[in-house]
C-alpha cells in the first residue's frame, strides 16, 4: 500500500516536471504548434496605427505593418507568429523576463535600452510632433509655454518632452496608451502630446479638430527596430531577413501599403 502511495506521489511530481519543462522550452525559445512550425510570441503595443492596431469594424485579430513585417520574416524563416498585446512600458521587462520572445512595436534602438535588450536594424524612421486642438493657436515649441503635454509611458517621446521642458515651461503628463493622449486632448484635460507623425496623422483622419507639427530632429531619432532578449539566437536570422527585404523591395511594398497608399 505504502509502496502505491509512494509510486502515485513520484508519477504526479514527474509530470509536474515535465510540464515545467515544456513551458519554459516554450517560453525561451519558442513552442512548436500541431504542423510542426515552431511558434514565437511577439510582444507588441497595439495602440499604434499602422504599425500595430485592432480595427474594431473589421474584427479583433492584431493588424498593422509591423505584424505583416513579423509574419514575414516568420514565413522566411519557418516560424509561426503570436501577437501579446501589452502596454508599451512593459515590453522590455516581458522580453527580459522571457514572455515574449521578441518584440515589435514601433520600438526605437536607444542607447538606454540597448543596456538591456539586443535591436535589429532600423526599418522605418518617423519624427516626433506636437499634437494639439485646432484652436489651441499651438504652433510652435515656444507656444507650448505654461501648458500640459501629454506622452506615453515608457516612449522616447517622455525624453522628447523633457528636452522641451529645458526650453519652455511645460507641466509632462504620462498616459499608457496613445487613444488616452487623443481622448486627454479632446477633453481639454492635455493642450498637447508628443506622438510620432505618422501614428499621429491616422488620428487626424478620424478627429478633425486635432492638428499637429513636426519637430524638424534627426530622422533617426524616431526610428523603428526589432528588440530581442539579450544574446538571442534569433537576432542574427531576423536581421538576415530583414536586410533582404529591404534590398529585394518586399520592406518598400509593406512600407507602401500602411503608410503611403492611404491618402
Ligand atoms: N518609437 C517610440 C519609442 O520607441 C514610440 C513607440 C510606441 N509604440 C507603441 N506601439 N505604442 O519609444
Amino acid at each position: 500500500m505504502k509502496k502505491a502511495i509512494g509510486l502515485f506521489l513520484m508519477s504526479i511530481l514527474l509530470i509536474g516536471l515535465l510540464a515545467a519543462c515544456g513551458s519554459t522550452e516554450k517560453n525561451s525559445s519558442g513552442g512548436q504548434n500541431g504542423d510542426d512550425k515552431k511558434v514565437l510570441t511577439m510582444g507588441t503595443s497595439a495602440d499604434y496605427p499602422p504599425f500595430e492596431y485592432v480595427d474594431t469594424a473589421k474584427g479583433d485579430d492584431y493588424i498593422g505593418f509591423d505584424i505583416d513585417l513579423a509574419n514575414a520574416i516568420g514565413k522566411e524563416l519557418g516560424y509561426e507568429i503570436e501577437v501579446k498585446d501589452m502596454d508599451f512600458a512593459g515590453l522590455i521587462e516581458a522580453l527580459k523576463g522571457g514572455q515574449v520572445n521578441f518584440v515589435m512595436a514601433g520600438m526605437t534602438p536607444t542607447e538606454d535600452r540597448k543596456k538591456n535588450v539586443d535591436f535589429s536594424d532600423i526599418y522605418f524612421t518617423a519624427e516626433h510632433m506636437i499634437v494639439s486642438k485646432k484652436d489651441s493657436g499651438i504652433e510652435t515649441i515656444e507656444d507650448l509655454q505654461g501648458k500640459t503635454v501629454g506622452v506615453q509611458l515608457g516612449s522616447i517621446q517622455e525624453g522628447k518632452a523633457d528636452e522641451i521642458s529645458e526650453q519652455v515651461d511645460i507641466k509632462i503628463e504620462n498616459r499608457n496608451r496613445i487613444p488616452e493622449l487623443i481622448q486627454e486632448i479632446k477633453a481639454g484635460r492635455f493642450d498637447a502630446a508628443v506622438i510620432e507623425d505618422v501614428v499621429a496623422q491616422g488620428y487626424f483622419k478620424n478627429n478633425p479638430d486635432l492638428t499637429g507639427f513636426t519637430l524638424k530632429d534627426d530622422p533617426e531619432e524616431a526610428g523603428s527596430a526589432i528588440a530581442f532578449p539579450k544574446e538571442s539566437e534569433h537576432t542574427a536570422e531576423f536581421n538576415k531577413v530583414l536586410n533582404e527585404m529591404k534590398e529585394n523591395g518586399e520592406l518598400d511594398k509593406l512600407i507602401e501599403k500602411w503608410f503611403r497608399s492611404k491618402e
